[in-house]
């Protein structure tokens, strides 16, 4: 099973996919976490995009992209969290894989604002808490790894519109492309419900 998870940001495409991917046992690729993790002499550069809430340009990401899904975990199929975010980039997935499924989640810009300013990400495992919706047992710690929690560099008001204004004028358009395989779910109900409403569907 192949997926994509489209979404603005806060919607929780990441949230989702981690629940998901486990259930299906398949991987979860997300490419803002394969560039927040970049090592070596890429990482200024990617850093350079991805603080300032701007895309890094489509030639590196699909580069990453190309290597990840060819990797051994990846053989059972995987949901791409991030990935296509313009149409050059969703022409191209076209031509290496075929894609059974793709998941919008939708969320309004005020909410989605609010809860990308109350998140917390754990620099060690990556997992992800919510100050107000989905807190963490212990403050600042990971319930999962007990790793650190920080806030990510594009986490704030500046970065979060620019986002916005980015995935509403050059990712929302790609859906056309995928009208056939579409489903649709509401980002504004629980965490647990949108997984089970994720699974439903894609059973149908
Ligand atoms: P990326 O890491 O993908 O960030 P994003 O697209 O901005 O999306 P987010 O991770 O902010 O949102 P999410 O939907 O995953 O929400 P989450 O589950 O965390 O990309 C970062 C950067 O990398 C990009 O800006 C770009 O620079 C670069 N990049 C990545 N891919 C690229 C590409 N293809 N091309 C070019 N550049 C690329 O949830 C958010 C919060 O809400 C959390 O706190 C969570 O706990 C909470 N929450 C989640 N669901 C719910 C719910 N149902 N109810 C209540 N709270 C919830
Ligand atoms: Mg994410």
């Amino acid at each position: 099973m192949k997926l994509i998870f489209i979404g603005p940001q806060g919607s929780g495409k990441g949230t989702e996919a981690k629940i998901i991917s486990k259930k299906l046992a398949i991987s979860h690729i997300s490419t803002g976490e394969l560039f927040r993790n970049i090592t070596g002499e890429l990482k200024e550069k990617v850093n350079s995009y991805i603080n300032q809430g701007e895309l890094v340009p489509d030639e590196l990401t699909i580069k990453i992209l190309k290597e990840r899904i060819i990797e051994p975990d990846c053989k059972n199929g995987f949901i791409l969290d991030g990935f296509p975010r313009n149409i050059a980039q969703a022409n191209i997935l076209d031509k290496i894989t075929k894609i059974n499924k793709v998941i919008e989640i939708t969320l309004n810009d005020e909410l989605a604002i609010k809860r990308i300013s109350s998140r917390l990400s754990c620099k060690k495992c990556g997992a992800v808490f919510n100050t107000i919706t989905n807190p963490p047992e212990k403050e600042n710690i990971c319930d999962k790894c007990k790793g650190e929690l920080y806030r990510r560099k594009d986490d704030n008001p500046e970065e979060i519109k620019k986002r916005l204004f980015i995935y509403h004028k050059e990712t929302e358009p790609i859906l056309e492309k995928y009208k056939d395989i579409l489903i649709t779910i509401n980002g504004e109900q629980d965490i647990e419900k949108i997984a089970k409403e994720i699974l439903e569907k894609i059973k149908e």
